[in-house]
């Protein structure tokens, strides 16, 4: 029997000024199947469903959609929505400080001539919420829940909508394992209910395990579609992705580590919200030029909060001692942290690491005004010199570097912010979850980027949840868990394993 498709996408072609995001993609999903999109940074995949829901709309965007053998043409999200196309965003967009019933029937069916059933309302959010498998309350806040949580309650939202397509958008990229997998089982149930689901993820291991078919898309063209199946190889899926083949994903370099440069000292910290809780519990550790310190842990472990409080933007009673070349500093704010060569990449780039409505050149040099300037202010020619670069290094998808950083796809937003930290070369710089939504390839180039830091004498300090990348690229690894180091391991020693075990709350003493 001929296969019976709910979605076709025919001859997509999409333009922004000086881009052509969708270049004539076809795209077809079955009906009931889980279609994993997978491609480079800026490849077009959000773009890709952004046009699927409605977020681009019919007049600017050329070719057909057409959803169970009905053309499509939609005004806006909401006839989408009518279509059953539900979309879930790469970056989250629940309203914190509302609970979960209102973020879910905010602007719906409930809400007639402005008034909203909430009985009603609260009995079918239950109902919802337990076809995500949460157990959480109605009226519980959104800032209350965890990220994985707050996950489930957009596809709890999108389910309110009656949808028969659901679109997750790196759902899993900001989620430890735990959660991803639950997400993972969550959208297996969904299938069996009937939805056919669309996942887009650069976690391949991800798309190996829940694919039923992938398709690859390359500079807005449709690479291939082919089914998932026992012997699939994701070096099929890498090789479509950037062009060429990928002998290995790490450039491990031998280092030969120097000097301490980062030296902390009984460090405690306590939590700003639970001030009896101490967020960092009693640790010491040294950094080294020219070497790269992983530091390992699970989700609210305090990695972030430790590099934080160390650059004094996080933590209050906190005591202890940072020398910086032997220097005791007492940094109070990232400012003083960057003139003391100390520099810290966010997790959350959105939050603390871009201006948006700046451009790239702007970005990209913005915490090293003084290497581009001279008494007579800022070297235009040199400020686009090195944004260029910068750019050709990480291959970041361009039109030019006069690009607004919000113009450009998430993997190419953070490649921005990672040029900004490597141009301000610090003595350390420390890089919270520099890959996260990076594809493959570039993630390489960012490794060799840092290996080339390296070489100069800078000393990197990397958190990763990403367990592969800590075991690849580190020279020496610290596990953390609950606010205490529960190891240190040379690279040489460390897998997966062990990193688990101390992860966990394994003992540095047994
Ligand atoms: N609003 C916009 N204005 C201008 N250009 C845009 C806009 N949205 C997307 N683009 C460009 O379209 C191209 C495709 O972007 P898209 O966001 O679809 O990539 P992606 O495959 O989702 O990448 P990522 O994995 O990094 O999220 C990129 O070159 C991007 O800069
Ligand atoms: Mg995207």
């Amino acid at each position: 029997m001929k296969d019976k498709y709910i979605l076709e996408m025919q001859n997509i072609v999409k333009e922004f000024p000086g881009v052509k995001a969708l270049d004539n993609v076809n795209f077809k999903v079955k009906a009931g199947e889980i279609h994993a999109l997978v491609g480079e940074n800026g490849a077009g995949k959000s773009t890709l469903m952004k046009v699927l829901s409605g977020v681009h709309p019919k007049g600017s965007y050329e070719g057909k959609i057409i959803i169970e053998g009905k053309e499509q043409s939609y005004s806006d999200i909401k006839e989408s929505e009518e279509a059953g196309v539900g979309i879930i965003y790469q970056e989250l967009a629940l309203v914190k400080e509302m609970n979960i019933c209102e973020n879910i029937f905010l602007g719906n069916e409930f809400q007639k001539m402005g008034i909203i059933n909430w009985n009603k309302a609260m009995s079918k959010t239950q109902e919802l919420l337990k076809r995500v498998g949460l157990d959480d309350k109605p009226n519980a806040k959104i800032m209350n829940l965890g990220i994985g949580k707050q996950q489930l309650v957009e596809i709890a939202k999108a389910l309110s909508k009656n949808i028969k397509i659901l679109i997750l958008d790196e759902p899993t990229a900001a989620l430890n394992e735990d959660d991803s997998e639950n997400l993972l089982e969550i959208i297996r149930e969904l299938k069996k209910q009937g939805i056919s689901c669309i996942y887009i993820s650069h976690k391949l291991k991800e798309v190996k395990a829940i694919a039923d078919t992938i398709t690859i898309l390359r500079d807005g063209k449709t690479i291939e579609t082919f089914e998932n199946e026992e012997n699939t190889s994701m070096d099929r899926v890498i090789t479509g992705m950037v062009g060429r083949e990928m002998g290995q994903l790490f450039p491990r370099e031998e280092h030969t580590p120097g000097d301490v440069v980062l030296d902390v000292k009984d460090w405690n910290v306590y939590n700003p919200e639970l001030p009896d809780k101490k967020a960092i519990d009693n640790i010491s550790f040294k950094a080294r030029k020219g070497e790269i310190l992983g530091i390992a842990g699970l989700m609210g472990a305090g990695r972030t909060e430790l590099m934080m409080s160390l650059i004094g933007a996080y933590g209050i009673n906190k005591s202890g001692e940072i020398c910086i070349e032997g220097q005791k500093l007492s940094i109070k704010g990232p400012k003083a942290a960057i003139e003391n060569g100390l520099c810290y990449l966010s997790e959350d780039r959105k939050k603390t690491g871009l201006v948006l409505d700046m451009d790239i050149k702007q970005n990209t040099t913005l915490a090293s005004l003084d290497k581009i300037s001279s008494i007579f202010g800022i070297n235009e020619n040199e400020e686009i010199r090195v944004s260029n670069d910068y750019v050709k290094a990480l291959k970041t998808k361009t039109p030019s570097i006069e690009q607004k950083v919000k113009n450009l796809s998430g993997g190419n937003q953070q490649k921005v912010v990672i040029a900004k930290w490597l141009m301000a070369e610090p003595k350390v710089l420390v890089l919270d979850e520099p890959t996260r939504g990076i594809d493959v390839g570039a993630k390489y180039e960012i490794y060799n980027i840092m290996n080339q830091l390296v070489a100069k004498g800078v000393s990197i300090i990397m958190i990763s949840s990403e367990l592969p990348e800590i075991l690849g690229m580190s020279d020496r690894i610290l596990v953390m868990h609950e606010g205490k180091f529960t190891a240190e391991l040379d690279y040489k020693e460390a897998d997966q394993e062990k990193v688990m075990y101390y992860a966990t709350g394994g003992n540095l003493n047994n």
